[in-house]
């Protein structure tokens, strides 16, 4: 088992590795872009990652690379820096590990416990498919799984618990698959973008990004670069307003940062607009890279700007979520 790293060069490029420098890697997972830091330049890296499980793959590089690489278990939500740093990246998402290993139930297509917690701790996925009402788990999958058919998954969900709780990955993946009348001639399973709004709930990966953005800005020293991979269009559009508005010179409003004064200066600067995606050679070998893109920017030395509120997308089942904690 292994995670092939995606758009590996283009991320290391966007963060200008310097010898001497210090870089944050937000996402360790398999340790991929911190293996390349430390191989490409004679820097220091600080590496973070939610999941006990990426924490203890990283033990040899925290051995072989003593004095040069450190490895936190924790959310980069919560990152601080003693000193500030050269660059931060993050590669969001999850990792080919938690996908492959069955019983973390992140994956439609292996039988699993409904898990996909990634820190193993707190509610899961189950519990959200249990326990939210159907008004709730038709908004979060309308809104944070984007699928056009989340009131007929919720109905269908409802009446499959009055039955029995739902606890396994692939009869929950099948009971969706029935609900929007089979594949249709999809290329991708109809479960998809359910789970993908019952990951981003279970791990409050919004609120994580929102905050995680946040932290690295007021972690970077005026030069230092902050590079983000994001998988799919939520993410990507959050990143790119954070980017974008903080380099407008204006500082004008939006509904991510309604309330920013007009004088506020440019904490980044950024040299490119759109977004790197991944090439034909990379996707052909790695279907992860198919919905990945890379945006990146230069801090600047003004102060950093008021805490990124994230989007309330799917506020009936985000408040049902926290009163079940
Ligand atoms: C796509 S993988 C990173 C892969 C890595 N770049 C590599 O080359 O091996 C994403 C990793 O980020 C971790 N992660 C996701 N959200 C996190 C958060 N809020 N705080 C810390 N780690 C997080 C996941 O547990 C997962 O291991």
């Amino acid at each position: 088992m292994s995670h092939a790293p995606v758009l590996l060069a283009e991320a290391m490029e966007a963060l200008a590795l310097t010898d001497g420098g210090l870089f944050i890697d937000a996402t360790f997972g398999g340790g991929g872009y911190s293996r390349e830091m430390l191989a490409r330049a004679n820097c220091r890296v600080i590496a973070f990652d939610r999941d006990p499980d990426a924490i203890a793959r990283g033990a040899e590089l925290s051995e072989s690379a003593k004095g040069k690489f450190t490895l936190h278990q924790g959310r980069f939500g919560d990152l601080a820096a003693e000193e500030l740093v050269d660059g931060v990246v993050f590669d969001l998402g999850v990792s080919s590990f938690q996908l492959d290993e069955a019983e973390r139930g992140f994956s439609f297509q292996q039988d699993a416990e409904l898990d996909m917690r990634m820190e193993k701790d707190g509610l899961s996925a189950a519990d959200a498919v249990n326990r939210l009402s159907e008004g709730a788990l038709a908004d979060l999958i309308y809104r944070y799984g984007e699928d056009d058919d989340s009131r007929r998954i919720a109905r269908a969900i409802v009446q499959a618990r009055a039955a029995a709780p739902i606890t396994r990955t692939l009869p929950f993946a099948k009971l969706v698959e029935d609900s929007v009348g089979g594949r249709r001639g999809a290329r991708t399973h109809p479960a998809t973008k359910t789970f993908q709004a019952l990951r981003m709930l279970v791990n409050d990966e919004l609120g994580e990004l929102a905050r995680g953005l946040s932290a690295a800005e007021r972690a970077l020293k005026p030069g230092g670069r902050l590079a983000v991979v994001s998988f799919h269009s939520l993410e990507d559009r959050m990143v790119k307003h954070f980017i974008t508005e903080r380099a407008d010179a204006q500082g004008r409003g939006s509904r991510y940062a309604p309330d920013l004064p007009p004088e506020r200066a440019p904490s980044f600067a950024i040299d490119r607009k759109r977004a790197t995606v991944s090439s034909d050679a990379e996707t052909a070998v790695n279907p992860r890279a198919r919905s990945a893109s890379l945006r990146w920017a230069t801090r600047t030395d003004a102060p950093a700007w008021e805490e990124l509120e994230p989007p309330a997308l799917a506020p009936r089942a985000e408040a049902e979520w926290e009163k079940l904690h």
